[in-house]
């Protein structure tokens, strides 16, 4: 199905969404945003659709929110648009998603990535958070998402020099998952993708809801909610079968159920 800005479609099990501007490298316009989160909602109500992936084209992953667009906001506009609401419903999504990225992931576009669950890029793809150099900083998450996962210092010096860092600081710094050759991301992610479409959907929708919780609870609560996860999994016939498959020495086969 093609839309105004993103281009969606199925493989497999995978549902795909191919940010669709390339003649602005893929910058995101607020319709953008909104076609992508509603696409990804749709294939997340989708019982035939496992994994969803989000990718851009060779140059650019996405070059950060529409620049032309924010010109003339105010503060008293964005707080009546309040733009970030449909960001937030990004956080509802319990399928797993992936990023598969090349080219540059700058401003929104790389915040855009940060709100996938896992991110491939390739070598020479290139990540940032330029904002400072307009005068203004991350709006959707980049502060929030970059200090939970490379720690405060390396956060504030890359949002603060607003530099790009290419996609082997970020591996080692532990906030994207692989990195491979440009030519080989889509088919890396596809990989990815299809492992992951093989799992027991429940628990890999569980497994998500509990590694998130870690990151705003309490120890104690986050064991309460992994333990109650746990046992929610026993309700399933994915773990019968997960369990009588180990049993009987052969493969799996996990519907969801
Ligand atoms: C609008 C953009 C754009 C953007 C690129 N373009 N990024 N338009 N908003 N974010 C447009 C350019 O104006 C140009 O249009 C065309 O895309 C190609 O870009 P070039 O600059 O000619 O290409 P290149 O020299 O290869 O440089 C690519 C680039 C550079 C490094 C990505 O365009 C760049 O620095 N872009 C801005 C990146 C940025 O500051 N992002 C943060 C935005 S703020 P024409 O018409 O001239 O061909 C942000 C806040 C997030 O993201 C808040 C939450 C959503």
């Amino acid at each position: 199905m093609t839309n105004t800005h993103i281009t969606s479609y199925i493989d497999g099990k995978v549902g795909i969404i191919q940010l669709n501007r390339p003649k602005v490298a893929n910058a995101l316009n607020r319709l953008m945003i909104d076609e992508i989160v509603k696409q990804m909602e749709v294939y997340d109500s989708d019982d035939a659709i496992r994994v969803i992936m989000v990718k851009g084209n060779e140059k650019a992953f996405a070059a950060g929110a529409d620049i032309d667009e924010m010109m003339e906001d105010t503060p008293l506009s964005l707080e009546l648009l309040d733009p970030f609401a449909v960001w937030d419903r990004m956080l509802l999504i319990k399928k797993p998603m992936i990023a598969a990225i090349n080219g540059f992931a700058l401003g929104g576009g790389f915040e855009l990535a940060l709100h996938c669950d896992l991110i491939v890029a390739g070598e020479t793809a290139k990540f940032g958070f330029p904002e400072v150099q307009l005068g203004v900083m991350p709006g959707a998450g980049g502060t929030q998402y970059l200090t939970r996962e490379m720690g405060r210092r390396k956060a504030l010096e890359m949002v603060w020099l607003g530099e790009p860092v290419s996609a082997s600081y970020l591996l080692q710094n532990g906030v994207i998952n692989r990195v491979v050759a440009p030519e080989l991301v889509e088919e890396e992610s596809m990989k990815l993708a299809n492992k992951l479409s093989k799992q027991a959907p429940i628990s890999l929708r569980l497994i998500k809801e509990a590694v998130d919780a870690a990151g705003d609870l309490s120890l104690r609560d986050g064991l309460k909610l992994e333990r109650k996860n746990f046992y929610l999994t026993f309700a399933s016939g994915d773990q019968k079968e997960g369990m009588q498959a180990f049993a009987e020495k052969r493969r799996p086969s996990f519907k969801g159920v």
